[in-house]
């Protein structure tokens, strides 16, 4: 439960608050506000961003008098990166009275720069400057994300290569089924990782556009240049119609929310493995004590809690991005207020899927085989398939082979795992994975990232004035 530090006393219901925005009843402040004060703390920094280059648009709009100068615009950006280096530090207070990142920011520019803090927000809106803020977040995150997903399914590729030709019993409705490799169950999930990414990349897509300049979604009477705003803040366009661009805040959210999710069912899958196959009874895999947790009570335990934990947080996602979906689903068009809701599950979904991708690929740095465990697993019905297909290479009619294997599985007691796995060489088999090919894919996508990252900062520090990441 996150607690929102109140600046006002409880207070009687006939009283108001005043904010910037008007005189409020307490406790309608206190209910509309929610958790924004606490969770916008992650949105400072964007904020701070967009205002910027508002700041920028508005200097550079064809009107006389000017509303913004050049020297105001410096004056604001300094002051925003004063804000910027403050939060940074934990020392950027939103207040109740506040009620979001938004007022707080303009608040500050207005204690700091008098009537022209006053000046900042004219031609946009709360709507599209939280649009704005979520967007520029979710560019970020999404850059990390990728990278951190890429390295884990690097991870998991340099431990299937190790273990390439390890035999492994493979399984289907979790009962012994054919011969198989830790080779083939590693890089599988690597591979499911790379094309999890591909849902990450629509989403990274449909993510870049700028909202800022739609305003309360319907625009306003002076001549920004909502193209220019878009290219400062290192978007690839505008949305073009203001109205959709509203109407697509929530939908954004949703559909990061549906990328993360598909991530995070992966390494749920993989969490569950790892779960089954190091335990006592299969032992296929050692966790190391170190990244297992005690009981209180029974001295010899080692839990896969961080596993377990996965397996939970999947379904956290899946839970935040239909609780998204239903935010939205019958939502009229425009904006409303149900759309702050939809923060709280982004951030915390795109937080969770991150801190999971990272602690995985330390769980694959670390993981090791017990391979007379895996081998001892063969029972001689595993082969029983390979023998089955021997004879059909003889010219004996499948069904016939499948009937004489069954009835003769002692002929099996003496095959040999390695050479079962080495015999499977067509594309994507045991002796078949092209290992060099998924690691050109993480290459590929990891740089493409980087590439992508780049630019969002080189245009980022451009419209602070400032080198960015580090303000310096
Ligand atoms: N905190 C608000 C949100 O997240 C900001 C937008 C408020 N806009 C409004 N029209 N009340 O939605």
């Amino acid at each position: 439960m996150i607690k929102v530090k109140r600046r006002a006393a409880e207070s009687a219901p006939e009283q108001t608050q005043k904010t910037i925005v008007g005189a409020i009843h307490p406790d309608v402040l206190r209910f509309t506000v929610g958790k924004d004060p606490v969770l916008d703390l992650e949105l400072v920094e964007w904020d701070c961003i967009g205002t910027a280059a508002h700041v920028r648009t508005l200097e550079a709009m064809p009107v006389k008098p000017a509303i913004i100068s050049r020297q105001d615009r410096n004056a604001v950006t300094g002051e925003l990166v004063r804000v910027m280096r403050a939060a940074r530090e934990g020392r950027f207070v939103i207040t109740e009275a506040d009620q979001d990142v938004h007022l707080a920011v303009e608040r500050r520019l207005t204690e700091t720069l008098g009537d022209l803090g006053r000046r900042v927000h004219t031609g946009r809106s709360r709507n599209d400057q939280v649009a704005v803020d979520i967007r520029l977040h979710g560019r970020e995150h999404l850059l990390g994300l990728i990278l951190e997903t890429a390295e884990l399914a690097g991870g998991l590729l340099r431990f299937a290569r190790k273990h390439e030709r390890m035999p492994m019993v493979g399984r289907t409705h979790l009962q012994p089924a054919m011969p198989s490799t830790v080779g083939l169950w590693a890089s599988a999930y690597a591979e499911a990782l790379l094309d999890d990414l591909v849902t990450v990349e629509a989403a990274y897509t449909y993510n870049d556009r700028c909202p800022l300049g739609s305003a309360a979604g319907y625009g306003v009477p002076l001549p920004l240049d909502r193209a220019l705003t878009a290219r400062l803040l290192g978007f690839s366009a505008p949305h073009h119609n203001v109205f959709y661009a509203s109407n697509a805040r929530g939908k954004c959210e949703a559909i990061t929310l549906g990328a993360l999710t598909q991530v995070m069912l992966t390494l749920s899958r993989l969490a569950e493995d790892l779960i089954l196959f190091s335990m006592p009874e299969f032992g296929y895999f050692v966790l190391p004590a170190e990244l297992c947790t005690g009981s209180s009570i029974m001295p010899q335990k080692h839990n896969p809690d961080v596993l377990e934990l996965i397996r939970a947080k999947a379904a956290r996602l899946l839970g935040h991005s239909t609780a998204a979906c239903a935010v939205i689903k019958a939502l009229p068009g425009g904006y409303n207020r149900d759309l702050q809701e939809t923060k709280e599950l982004y951030l915390d979904g795109v937080a969770t899927t991150r801190a999971t991708v990272r602690i995985l690929s330390v769980m694959a740095r670390s993981l090791t085989v017990r391979e007379q465990r895996l081998r001892e697993a063969f029972s001689p019905g595993v082969f029983a398939t390979d023998r089955a297909l021997e004879l059909v290479a003889d010219g004996m009619p499948f069904r016939d082979a499948y009937h004489h294997v069954r009835s003769h599985l002692d002929e099996l007691l003496t095959a040999d795992a390695d050479a079962a796995v080495a015999a499977k060489t067509h594309l994507g088999g045991t002796a078949g994975l092209d290992f060099a090919w998924l690691a050109g894919r993480v290459r590929a996508t990891r740089a493409a990232a980087l590439k992508r990252r780049k630019a969002s900062h080189t245009a980022l520090a451009r419209v602070l004035g400032v080198g960015y990441p580090d303000l310096a």
